[in-house]
């Protein structure tokens, strides 16, 4: 964000203030109120007013379409230009030269590691994989075809019985800890929660492998004594990875920020995140793109499938962005990659109607005025599922690697010493006071 960026009528040079002056055409009084990182503070507002008895002027701002809710230097994006970088690192780099887990030590960490600083990171990432036996049971009490999300959700909420530590918020060493355990352990619960669905045996962590070559293992181990992952589809995932490690201030890290600013541990925090996460709006959207290619189940179908979103009775799952009003430059490197799974598990029948949609979308006035381009979430599914994961199981794949940038948006909240409890304004609109009627008198 620039404080120095001109406008169409500039004052004068020398006359110039960092200032927004706003005339009350109600009372023609005139306010002059700070700008600084071309942001002003709703609270400068409160100065407004009829009377001055009155409470005075807030913003009002649904869904936080124009508020910044924080300062942060984690992620930034360019929404127009499709630029995303984790600590000044573009994700095209980052997806070509680094691993998930050195990039969820430099989101958390601010700068990328030594090589004794990553070694030492994987050590204890690696060595909090293994999660409380009794965590089992939870599971095996889940239907046989529970929701992965819901699974995960609660058992990231029960991992906060087992880890009363984890209270302590504002001590670096517990944060340190609750960080390897979360980091390690969100695998576990989602692979064990996969094979309860199957009820196929859970798989132990092997800690020999990468933290994408263990995920698989505990997936789809089966006879072997040991799992050798596929390099290019462990690579592919771990890519994938990498680029849903965080992405600002979208609704889970939100979730994440708000229900922390209560200081409840970093699991019911993280247990909110997930939730956050689950929507079809969110990182249910790749669930909820493939069941849409799936329903539209051919390419002739497409233009019928468009005409309906046209008419506003659908959504194009995986089109569209609060942010990017340009190609998500994540889709981009999504949309390579699948052609590299592909070439190893076979092409999956469902990108020629991916392709299709994409094809009209991107030519379609509809789309094209709206600036609807498709997202993260439209190309991962096709990719997940071409490696066997169910649908259910795409969200799970989101909220793994978003861990780390969950956790890294609820520390830079802990310690910004301008944020508080979270707890939003509203507008009133609803009755005035009123007497009580009682049930036999009222019609
Ligand atoms: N299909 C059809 N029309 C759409 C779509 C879409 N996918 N997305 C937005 N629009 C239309 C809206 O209807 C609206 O039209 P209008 O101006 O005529 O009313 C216009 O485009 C602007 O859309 P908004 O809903 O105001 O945009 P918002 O920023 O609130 O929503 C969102 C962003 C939720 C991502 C939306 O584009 C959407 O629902 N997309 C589909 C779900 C999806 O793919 N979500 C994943 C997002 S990425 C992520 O979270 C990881």
């Amino acid at each position: 964000m620039s404080s120095t960026k001109s406008t169409a009528s500039e004052a004068p040079t020398g006359a110039r203030r960092d200032t927004l002056t706003i005339t009350d055409n109600r009372t023609g009084k005139q306010f002059e109120i700070p700008v600084k990182n071309d942001t002003i503070r709703p609270i400068d507002l409160r100065q407004i007013k009829l009377q001055s008895s009155d409470f005075g002027m807030m913003s009002y701002d649904p869904a936080f379409a124009n508020t910044a809710s924080c300062a942060s230097k984690i992620t930034y994006i360019d929404g127009d230009q499709g630029i995303l970088r984790y600590r000044g690192y573009s994700i095209e780099e980052l997806a070509e030269k680094s691993t998930y887990s050195e990039t969820a030590y430099l989101i958390l960490h601010g700068e990328l590691p030594t090589q004794s600083q990553l070694k030492d990171w994987n050590y204890n990432i690696t060595h909090h994989t293994f999660i409380h036996e009794s965590i089992k049971k939870f599971l095996e009490g889940f239907h046989y075809d529970a929701h992965p999300m819901g699974m995960l959700i609660s058992t990231v909420a029960a991992l906060s019985t087992f880890y009363p530590d984890a209270k302590d918020i504002f001590n670096p060493d517990s944060r340190r800890k609750q960080t390897y355990r979360l980091i390690g352990k969100m695998p576990t619960l989602a692979a064990f929660s996969y094979r309860h669905i199957l009820g196929m045996p859970f798989v132990y962590p092997d800690n020999d492998l990468s933290y994408t070559g263990n995920f698989l293992n505990m997936l789809f181990r089966t006879t072997e004594l040991k799992f050798h992952p596929n390099p290019t589809l462990e690579r592919a995932l771990d890519i994938l990875f990498i680029l849903h490690a965080d992405h600002e201030q979208n609704c889970s890290s939100t979730a994440m920020r708000i229900v922390g600013s209560s200081h409840v541990d970093p699991y019911s925090a993280t247990a909110a995140a997930t939730a956050a996460l689950y929507g079809p709006l969110h990182g249910g959207a790749n669930e909820a793109v493939l069941r849409m290619l799936v329903e539209i189940g051919s390419v002739k179908n497409v233009p019928a499938y468009v005409q309906s979103v046209k008419a506003g009775e659908k959504l194009l799952m995986g089109f569209g962005h609060r942010v990017y009003k340009n190609y998500d430059p994540r889709a981009k490197i999504v949309k390579r990659i699948a052609y590299e799974v592909f070439d190893i598990m076979g092409r999956n029948p469902l990108i020629d109607i991916a392709l299709e949609c994409e094809r009209i979308a991107l030519e379609d006035e509809y789309f094209v005025s709206r600036r609807l381009y498709p997202n993260v979430d439209f190309y991962t599914g096709l990719i997940y599922q071409s490696m066997g994961f169910p649908m259910t199981m795409f969200p799970v794949l989101f909220a793994i690697p978003r861990t780390s940038g969950w956790i890294a948006q609820w520390v830079e909240m802990l310690l910004d010493s301008e944020q508080k409890i979270s707890r939003p304004r509203q507008v009133y609109l609803g009755q005035d006071l009123r007497s009580y009627i009682p049930l036999d008198h009222r019609s």
